[in-house]
């Protein structure tokens, strides 16, 4: 296979080289092109411009594969946890015995946050959504941390904002629930794992006893670990962004959460469940629904359905359907939504247009669906995702700094006025 390509324009050619990754992806290398040629390309959305080498995650849409560092997601999310898989992407090696405990000690003792963050919480109206605080918190560390601001940080140094991050975000997370519904934040407790202290942080009430559920705990955990990282999508990137400014690496994660915001990344999740309550709202009827989402004049679409990278099957999507199973069974829920949301599953999956366009459930469908049965309001849901995402975010950051990427500076083309004379105001 050549490692070169051709462009031609204008009558000059112009030679490039072509890079091969790990798992035989091919890419043109057009950083000279400019200097050769005067010329750039133009990838409104970056939707075919591949923006850095990384050895954290490999996906193929075609044929369903999502891999950590080489680790089948599937194997990740039987045989693993959350903490581990963490180890894994921010390292780049599954621990051993004592690396793995050394970790999560590590992080179980940095949970506490400095009392002053609670007169930060305490400043946002209840109405405040709790991405917008939760980013906020996390930027606050680089005024309790200013340490984490020199560029030139030590390995230890870093690492410690790294651990301080993983150890603080469900404190922040579960605060920000709590600020939202008016009562009083609870404290970590270490005696317990990961999930189980932020589900304690987040249902506990004073004067009564909280213990979570271990199947929930254990879904949760699955959950975080589905979406702990995903290559470069819109949020990722710009944390990588953010960082090559060598802005703190709290600063660019506060960034990547305010990326995960909106409906068409994060915020999907929250659309399912939104979506179930208008079909309940509208009398249940699923099969006037599936209609409209068929119908092309009508601009609905089935929530839940499709995904623009995985065209046959989602595989976070097919593990995370047994967990909703498993929490909807152990919980014995009787919700309205949920009994709308199997219905709907299964006519869509029986149904020819679904079929024939290959659009099954995404992992939003189903994550939507547990959040709620697990009683996590919806606008908590985009909380949740970037609880499972940050070790990605810091593992891509990190690599991002190790590899000494340039400042992300992309180009344009310019189709504004050409040079004009100024006139007065009293000339216009
Ligand atoms: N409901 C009904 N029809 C759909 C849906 C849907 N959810 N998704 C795609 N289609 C149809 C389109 O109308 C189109 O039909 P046509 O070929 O007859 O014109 C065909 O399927 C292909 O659709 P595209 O828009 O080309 O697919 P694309 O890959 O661009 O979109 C996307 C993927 C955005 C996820 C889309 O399926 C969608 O809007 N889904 C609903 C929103 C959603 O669940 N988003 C979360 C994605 S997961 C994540 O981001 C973590």
């Amino acid at each position: 296979m050549s490692d070169t390509a051709k462009l031609s324009y204008n009558g000059k050619e112009f030679e490039l080289p072509v890079t091969e990754g790990s798992e035989n992806e091919l890419a043109i290398d057009i950083a000279k092109l400019r200097g050769q040629s005067g010329i750039i390309t133009l990838d409104p959305g970056f939707k075919n411009t591949g923006s850095t080498k990384s050895a954290i995650t490999f996906l193929d849409g075609e044929k369903g594969i999502l891999r950590y560092r080489g680790y089948n997601i599937e194997d990740l999310a039987e045989k693993s946890n959350f903490l581990e898989v963490s180890y894994l992407l921010i390292n780049g090696e599954l621990p051993n015995k004592s690396q793995y405990d050394n970790f999560c000690q590590e992080i179980t003792m940095h949970t506490l946050v400095h009392e002053d963050i609670k007169k930060i919480l305490g400043g946002f109206p209840s109405v405040a959504h709790p991405m917008g605080v939760l980013s906020s918190l996390i930027c606050s560390l680089t005024a309790f941390y200013p340490n984490s601001l020199d560029p030139n940080n030590s390995d230890k140094e870093i690492n410690l904002s790294i651990v301080r991050l993983m150890a603080k975000l469900p404190t922040f997370a579960a605060w920000a629930y709590k600020n939202k519904v008016g009562h009083p934040v609870n404290y970590p407790d270490n005696k317990l794992d990961y999930c189980s202290n932020f589900l304690k942080m987040m249902f506990a009430l004073p004067a009564e006893t909280y213990e979570a559920d271990p199947v929930i705990s254990k879904a949760l955990d699955q959950l975080l670990i589905l979406h702990a990282d995903h290559e470069q999508n819109c949020s990722t990137s710009t944390v990588r962004i953010v960082g090559s400014s060598q802005a703190s690496i709290y600063a660019s994660i506060s960034a990547g959460v305010n990326a995960l915001w909106g409906p068409l990344h994060g915020g999907a999740n929250q659309s399912v469940i939104e979506m179930l309550e208008a079909i309940k709202e509208d009398g249940g009827n699923t099969k006037k629904w599936l209609d409209k989402a068929k119908d092309k004049n009508d601009p609905f679409r089935l929530m839940g359905f499709g995904h623009r990278v995985y065209k046959n099957f989602d595989p976070r999507a097919k593990i995370i359907k047994k967990a909703a199973d498993d929490v909807l069974d152990k919980l014995g829920i009787d919700d309205p939504i949920l009994e709308i949301a199997k219905e709907l599953e299964e006519a869509a999956l029986g149904d020819q247009y679904f079929v024939d366009r290959k659009l099954y459930p995404n992992v939003d469908f189903y994550s939507g669906i547990i959040y709620r049965a697990l009683g996590i309001p919806t606008d908590m849901f985009t909380v949740m995702f970037a609880l499972g995402r940050l070790p990605g975010w810091i593992a891509q950051w990190k690599e991002m700094r190790e590899n000494n990427e340039p400042i992300g500076r992309p180009r344009q083309i310019y189709v504004g006025a050409t040079k004009r004379d100024y006139k007065e105001i009293s000339k216009r």
